[in-house]
């Protein structure tokens, strides 16, 4: 086993371990017999707190599924998958439904903003729903963070495709949860608006603390996050820290001509 098993407590993550997410030994397995394909094969991995990662990899390698099962949308075949101390495999429904609500949250390619609300309303939907307030003071941190002041009364339609993927990350952040999750998340946007989105989610790493995993098939997208791991066949077969566009890109060169050549 490696050192990150070791969970280790230190000041700035209030009291919680530096380590948000963790995967033991997963697999993910859909179908059986001849059609049995092994989406994740016995994956190992912790995501830090207050770091930026991104998950990378050819179509098919199991991105979209081991963020699922991080964020417990999907179940595992075997292994374990931790939030923090809480370990979310074997839990029932409607805990893990609760445990989403409350500790994680997502940003999806399609904004999945609701039409007939305000920008506003749309941010703070999900704590309306768990009958939670909204902390004020942190709110408009988040709406200033994402730039949104002048168009929170704006409904989605009224709204740019980057805004509105801005008010989908603002409504992630919103309810402060211990970890966001996002499949491509600008995967819809013009590279403007993607850099715009990507910028703030950078920005919530680094002065709100916040916690965040985003696959995606960009280079430039990946070089926002302080860490990127490479999945193939359902495995991790690489990490890159402090990445840049160039050096992903010459990661995924290097890949697609081993891939060629095995
Ligand atoms: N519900 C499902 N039923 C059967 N097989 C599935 C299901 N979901 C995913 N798979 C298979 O699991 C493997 C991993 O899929 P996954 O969606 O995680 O890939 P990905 O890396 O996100 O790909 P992409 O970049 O195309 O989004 C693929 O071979 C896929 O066909
Ligand atoms: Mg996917």
């Amino acid at each position: 086993m490696t050192s990150a098993v070791t969970i280790t407590r230190h000041g700035g993550t209030g009291g919680r371990t530096a380590v948000a997410a963790r995967a033991r030994q997963v697999v993910k397995a859909y179908g059986s017999g001849e059609t049995r394909v092994v989406a994740l094969d016995t994956v190992d991995v912790d995501i830090a707190r207050g770091q930026f990662t991104a998950i990378m990899g050819p179509s098919g390698s199991g991105k979209s599924t081991l963020m699922h099962c991080l964020a417990g949308l999907d179940t595992v075949t075997s292994g374990q998958i931790y939030l923090d101390d809480t370990e979310i495999t074997g839990l029932k429904d409607k805990k893990l439904t609760q445990l989403r609500r409350d500790r994680i949250g997502f940003i999806f390619q399609a904004f999945n903003l609701l039409p007939t609300l305000s920008a506003l309303e749309n941010i703070t939907l999900p704590m309306d729903i768990a009958g939670r307030k909204p902390d004020k003071g942190w709110l408009a941190q988040v709406v200033e963070t994402v730039g949104l002041a002048d168009r929170l009364k704006h409904r989605p339609g009224q709204l740019s495709g980057g805004q509105q993927q801005r008010v989908a990350v603002a409504r992630a952040l919103a309810a402060r949860p211990e970890i966001i999750f996002g499949d491509e998340p600008t995967g819809n946007l013009d590279s403007r608006a993607g850099a715009e989105v990507l910028g703030f989610l950078r920005r919530s790493v680094d002065e709100l603390g916040q916690t965040i995993v985003m696959v995606t098939h960009d280079p430039v997208a990946a070089s926002y996050a302080d860490r990127v791991l490479y999945l193939a066949d359902g495995r991790i077969v690489d990490e890159m820290f402090k990445p840049t566009a160039d050096s992903v890109l010459d990661r995924m060169k290097d890949f697609d001509a081993r891939g060629r050549t095995s």
